[in-house]
């Protein structure tokens, strides 16, 4: 892209000052900008001014899961045919391993943590071992794309190769990078992180399939005859991969998707929530819940809104396909970034001061033409890292992972 082009560009959105410095710029740094304006996707800017308004949404109402008493007497039968399809080749899987992190204070790529006491349990390697469970059971490897983000994914791929993939076929791990976002003042101008770069952040974990496709792993999951993608989040150390069971739940079920749940452990939690939104499965993100939806009951005096999203899900490729040229719902998150100042001088904010645009996963669930919510057990399927203490943290992984028998 030329100057002219990327000037040209930026002015329609109103974002010419991001050029500001150019004339100062080393050739190299020159060349730099010129490509990030080239490739960065600014139609986010459109959707700045709705930042203060609730979502909309269609009309509430609760939804039926498939419930653990429910599931376990059909268990065995559910595995095979979970199996047998895994065996016949039409499941992969995507680690979703793009996010930052900030809330663990952990500066890495969250996967190269090590949670271990006695010896080095990283979490990444606690996510391999459990899939292996299911592919050596199968008796053929599925493949698993791991998407990361411009900021960790240089060190994601490295740390696995050090690690010799925790003994998965290499042949079957691909790597690919989301997109990333623009950063935007509180006046919805884009902050440059330096005179030659601009402020940038990935873009939630909703893009995901745009990203996978983008990278061209499309074409591959076509010529392979695989119709299915378990999708997973890289912070849950006890997240079973590849089910058997609820693959075959979700086949038998005929929808085009399905997502596990766990009852939530209070009125708080910090988990999205499965409901109807004008009759279609949907998910509601936990810091989106009204406190009408929170305090809501059934008919039995129990929670209305009680089935959390522990962000593993099951996706038709056929059905993405379809929807994936669709505009997603933007989210904005007000956070404090590090960038330059109006008057060129780099500013380190100890307060948010500016907004980050996010896509959700979950957001896909409501385009599709069905979803089965599979509950799962707490104990045995959940165990998120996410905070430095207290609840969801390393130490309540740990007492998780040891309760089921891993070794620290
Ligand atoms: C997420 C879910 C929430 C669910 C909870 C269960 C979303 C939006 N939220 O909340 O509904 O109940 O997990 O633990 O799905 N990621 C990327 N790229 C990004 C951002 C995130 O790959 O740009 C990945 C992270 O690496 C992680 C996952 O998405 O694997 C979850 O991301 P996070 O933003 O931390 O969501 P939570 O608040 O934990």
């Amino acid at each position: 892209m030329t100057y002219e082009e990327a000037k040209a560009k930026l002015k329609v959105f109103g974002q010419e000052h991001l050029l500001h410095y150019y004339e100062e710029l080393s050739e190299n740094e020159k060349t730099a900008l010129l490509e990030q304006i080239s490739s960065l996707d600014f139609s986010y800017l459109k959707e700045f001014g709705k930042r203060s308004l609730p979502q909309s949404r269609g009309e509430i109402s609760p939804i039926r899961a498939m419930r653990e008493q429910d599931i376990a007497p059909q268990r065995e039968k559910l595995s095979e045919t979970g199996l047998q399809a895994i065996r016949d080749g039409r499941l992969c899987a995507v680690l979703l391993a793009g996010g930052m992190g900030t809330r663990l204070g952990f500066d890495g790529p969250k996967g190269t943590l090590d949670i271990g006491k006695t010896r080095s349990v990283f979490i990444f390697q606690r996510l391999i071992e459990n899939l292996k469970e299911v592919t050596d059971a199968a008796g053929t490897a599925i493949r698993l794309f791991i998407m990361t983000s411009d900021k960790n994914g240089a060190e994601t791929r490295s740390f696995f190769k050090k690690h010799d993939y925790f003994g998965y076929p290499e042949e079957k791990i691909s790597f690919f990078v989301q997109d990333m976002a623009p950063v935007v003042d509180d006046a919805g101008k884009v902050l440059l992180e330096t005179p030659g770069k601009i402020a940038t952040s990935p873009n939630g974990n909703g893009g995901w399939f745009r990203s996978l496709a983008g990278a061209g792993f499309l074409d591959l999951l076509n010529r392979e005859g695989i119709e299915w993608i378990n999708v997973f989040s890289v912070d849950n150390v006890l997240q079973r991969i590849a089910d058997p069971a609820f693959f075959g739940a979700v086949l038998e079920s005929g929808f085009a998707s399905g997502s596990k749940v766990i009852r939530k452990a209070n009125r708080e939690e910090k988990v999205g929530v499965m409901c109807l939104d004008d009759g279609k499965p949907s998910v509601i993100e936990y810091y989106e819940m009204t406190e009408e939806l929170l305090d809501a009951k059934d008919e039995n005096g129990e929670p209305a809104y009680n089935y959390g999203v522990i962000l593993n899900y099951l996706f038709r490729i056929a059905d993405l396909t379809e929807i994936m040229n669709s505009r997603m719902q933007i989210h904005f998150a007000h956070k404090a970034v590090s960038c330059l100042g109006p008057d060129g001088l780099p500013v380190i904010p100890d307060a948010p001061n500016a907004w980050k645009f996010e896509l959700f996963i979950l957001d896909l669930i409501h385009e599709l033409s069905g979803c089965l919510p599979y509950e799962v057990v707490r104990e045995k399927e959940f165990a998120p890292v996410k905070n430095k203490t207290g609840s969801d943290s390393i130490l309540s992984a740990q007492a998780l992972l040891e309760q089921n028998h891993i070794t620290l």
